[in-house]
């Protein structure tokens, strides 16, 4: 039987202090509720249905183009009423059905298999995903027998003060259930507690009356289990996963001077030997080769970058560097910009939607939109294409071997032919043929000795001026 998934979101997190619903809070670029249904999906969930309910319409945008499907509870009426909403609406389950909740995003995909192969393993009802908290206040806890069976969950509200002292194994809210058995008796729950609720938790003493085997599974790592109901918790949930993926990374063969200062996305991948130094965020569906240099102070989203760059204090998105590259520092790429084996971008230098062919190289403070360059190509300092009308957006086509001198302005749509060159500080407003010289620029006179006088004058007046404030101030 495939295991299907619910995941719990339609909470509040009133502790948030936000205008957003707690489960779109990003941990690494991604919503909080994201990465429980990741944890779910790798451990092979096939159906995995997401309840929402305070802001329903921001949670389903945050998770687009997720396989999921969602239930809307309306009414939060407590997690055995979340979960009776989806009976209801998807006409219950068959099959292990694991239980999440959408703000704790650091369950693992090997501990949710170890609860779905417990469950098969001894047939159980529900299998209860139990953790030894450092403070389990607030928490509903693991009742034992003498023979340290399962035997109830009680509520921290409903304990006694005795229970309360003594029991300090706790609920993690994470369950494996038969979904047959769930399915069927979901409906025996009541809200008969001290907070009126339906209580999920119920199933497990529902179950023991009718003789069905539940059993408690003790999680390794009660970090797994940390819930984000605060910013401070959602910076703690940032902190172990940061190192979670980090160590995975460093593992992998890529160096970090300081891996508490480089934050990586889960779909991220870095080849070995590649080394990400301070303050460098590696967003989206971003790829990095072997043997580069990151950082510091680089962000990347949906990027490709190749073997052997270096980048170096650039921000860019959805840009592709092939092998051997440079870029900054303080580059900015922007969408479409593809760099081109050992092409270089360099600092304080934008490109936009342009082809830098194979070994050119833009070095300084530059902007380059919506361009074809080919190979072999020099632009001087300060030369850029202007590729806007105010309205319209026009190409630029450079060909191979071009050197652009110094300030050159580049007024698009224009061409400029292979092996051509155009003199510093030009406008340049129609197309350069092939192997050409082009230049615009006024000519230079000379007015012999003049430089020298006019200096002369300005120092008399100064001077002048000095004197007459020194006589005032002397009065
Ligand atoms: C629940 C468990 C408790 C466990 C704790 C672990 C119950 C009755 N208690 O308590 O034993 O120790 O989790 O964190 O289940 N939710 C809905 N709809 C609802 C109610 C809740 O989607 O109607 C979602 C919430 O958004 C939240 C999760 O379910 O993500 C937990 O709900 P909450 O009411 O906070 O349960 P706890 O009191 O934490
Ligand atoms: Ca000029």
């Amino acid at each position: 039987m495939p295991l299907n998934a619910i995941v719990l979101a339609a909470g509040e997190g009133t502790r948030m202090k936000s205008a957003h619903p707690k489960v779109a809070h990003k941990l690494l670029g991604k919503p909080l509720v994201w990465w429980p249904i990741q944890a779910a999906r790798e451990a092979g969930a096939e159906r995995i249905v997401v309840v929402v309910g305070h802001g329903a319409d921001e949670v389903r945008a945050a998770l687009a183009g997720e396989d999921v499907e969602f239930v809307e509870q309306t009414e939060r009426l407590g997690t055995g009423h979340a979960v009776r909403v989806v009976r209801d609406a998807i006409g219950g389950f068959q099959g292990p059905t694991v239980v999440l909740y959408g703000d704790t995003p650091l369950i693992s995909a090997a501990t949710i298999s170890a609860l779905v192969a417990e469950t098969r393993a001894n047939h159980n009802a529900c299998t209860v995903l139990s953790f030894e908290p450092e403070d389990a206040t607030g928490y509903g806890r693991i009742v034992r027998d003498e023979d340290s069976a399962l035997q109830a969950i009680v509520e921290h509200k409903d304990c006694t003060p005795e229970q309360r002292e003594e029991l300090w194994e706790c609920n993690s809210g994470i369950y494996c259930f038969c979904g047959r058995r769930l399915t069927e008796n979901l409906d025996r729950i009541g809200n008969d507690n001290a907070q009126g609720e339906y209580y999920l938790t119920d199933m497990v003493g529902i179950y023991k009356e009718l003789g069905e085997p539940v059993a408690a599974l003790l999680a390794e790592d009660p970090d797994e289990l940390l819930g984000v109901n605060s910013r401070r918790q959602l910076a703690e949930a940032t902190y172990v996963m940061q190192e979670r993926i980090n160590g995975r990374l460093m593992d992998e063969g890529v160096t970090m001077l300081d891996p508490a200062m480089v934050w990586v996305g889960p779909g991220v991948t870095v080849g070995r030997d590649t080394e990400l130094l301070p303050m460098t965020m590696l967003w989206g569906d971003t790829t990095i080769g072997e043997g580069c240099t990151i950082g510091p102070n680089t962000r990347l989203t949906d990027c490709h970058v190749g073997n052997g760059c270096i980048v170096d204090e650039t921000v860019a998105q959805q840009a592709t560097l092939e092998n051997e590259v440079s870029c900054g520092p303080r580059a900015y790429l922007r969408p479409g910009t593809h760099l081109l084996d050992r092409s270089k971008a360099g600092t304080h230098v934008e490109i936009k939607n342009s082809t830098i062919g194979e070994g050119s190289k833009v070095p300084h403070l530059s902007y380059i939109g919506d361009t074809t360059m080919g190979s072999g190509v020099n632009i001087g300092a300060g030369s850029i294409t202007c590729n806007y009308d105010g309205v319209f957006k026009h190409p630029t086509v450079i060909g191979d071997d071009v050197f652009i001198g110094s300030d050159t302005m580049m007024v698009a749509p224009v061409t400029i032919g292979d092996g051509a060159l155009v003199g510093a500080s030009s406008c340049i407003t129609r197309d350069v043929s092939a192997g050409a010289i082009a230049l615009e620029r006024s000519e230079q006179v000379e007015f012999a000795g003049m430089g020298t006088r006019h200096m002369q004058k300005l120092r008399e007046k100064k001077a002048r001026q000095l004197e007459e404030r020194a006589r005032k101030e002397g009065k």
